[in-house]
């Protein structure tokens, strides 16, 4: 497994680091509890080093899990959470009020039954509460031990220049991958000029850049690939075969499988620190590992950065 370095921490990241968004058991369909704690802790043997989670990801059903699975283990892991969703009904509002932070941190504690999160994160802005605030509170949780790195999520520049002119953020979690590249345009550079760590989320698409899709698949309207990743409907679905199909070339050409293809091309690009991928099972867990020991050449990168750049995704 490569690892990468995190700028200004004493963390070494895993090419690949494991993502938990679906074995939260609601927005992806059902997830198989026993097989989510058994994945979590297979992936230490693969050396990966580095778990994300949201207390949002399944209402709290998540970090239970990681809780479960990471007993005994614990030192075997970076863990990154986030605060600021906060269900409400059906739905969930924005709120990085301190008070409702405060609360939220020490219940992500108690589900991940640990006494300090590596990475406590931003989940999304929220418009009406000021960031100063918001990163007052988290500097307290730092210095009470409970938080080691401060990161943020799904801000834009300008936020991101706001937040880091007050204190130090370690981490920007967003989208990155072949099929949204809009960091490119600014933040990116931004974080490599200031040392802000990227942590790629989605660098499968939500699993249609691993090639399993032979045609559309249909998936229920409370799914994330209906609601939060657009690639499955027209007119992206169409306007991406072409990408997918060089994907499975340099795969086949390879000897490797296609989403490792995918998760190099973001584990290699510049700036990228950490690369999380979604994995339910044993399966998707070892394919997407075997990333982390072969890099991909400077010609196959070009050649799929040419063949996004011709897909005109923007949304
Ligand atoms: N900060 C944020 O706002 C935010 C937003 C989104 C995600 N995230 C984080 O980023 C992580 C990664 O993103 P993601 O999970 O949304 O998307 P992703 O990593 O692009 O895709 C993950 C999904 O692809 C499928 N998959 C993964 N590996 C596979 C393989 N080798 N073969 C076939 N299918 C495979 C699985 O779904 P199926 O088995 O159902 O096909 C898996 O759940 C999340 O889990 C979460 O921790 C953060």
């Amino acid at each position: 497994m490569r690892y990468k370095k995190v700028p200004k921490t004493d963390m070494e990241v895993s090419a690949v680091s494991l993502g938990t968004w679906a074995i939260g058991g609601r927005d992806w369909g059902k997830a198989d509890d026993k097989e989510s704690i058994s994945t979590i802790q297979a992936a230490a043997d693969f050396g990966i080093n580095f778990i994300d989670t949201a207390p949002i990801y399944g209402r709290g059903h998540s970090e239970e899990i990681i809780g479960k699975a990471i007993k005994g283990i614990r030192s075997k892991f970076y863990i990154a959470t986030k605060c600021g969703i906060q269900p409400e009904g059906k739905g969930f509002t924005f709120n990085l009020k301190p008070e409702a932070i405060a609360k939220e941190l020490e219940d992500s504690l108690k589900r991940l039954g640990i006494e300090t999160i590596d990475i406590y994160q931003c989940h999304y802005p929220d418009p009406h509460t000021p960031i100063e605030d918001t990163l007052g509170q988290l500097l307290k949780f730092k210095k009470q031990g409970k938080v080691r790195y401060i990161g943020v999520s799904n801000f834009d520049l300008s936020l991101l220049e706001k937040a880091s002119s007050i204190t130090a953020i370690t981490t920007l979690q967003v989208q990155y991958s072949l099929l949204d590249r809009s960091i490119e345009k600014g933040v990116l550079s931004f974080c490599s000029e200031n040392d802000i760590g990227v942590i790629a989320y989605g660098p499968l698409g939500g699993g249609i850049l691993t090639g399993k899709y032979i045609n559309p698949p249909r998936f229920p309207k409370g799914d994330a690939r209906s609601f939060f990743y657009p690639y499955y409907k027209e007119p992206y679905w169409s306007k991406i075969q072409v990408l997918i199909g060089e994907i499975k070339n340099i795969a086949r050409k390879r000897n490797k499988n296609p989403a490792e293809v995918a998760l190099n091309w973001v584990n290699q690009q510049e700036g990228i620190a950490v690369t999380i991928a979604g994995c339910r099972n044993y399966e998707q867990l070892s394919a997407n590992a075997s990333a982390g020991s072969w890099e991909l050449s400077l010609d196959e990168l070009e050649r799929l950065r040419k063949i996004s750049d011709g897909l005109e995704l923007e949304r």
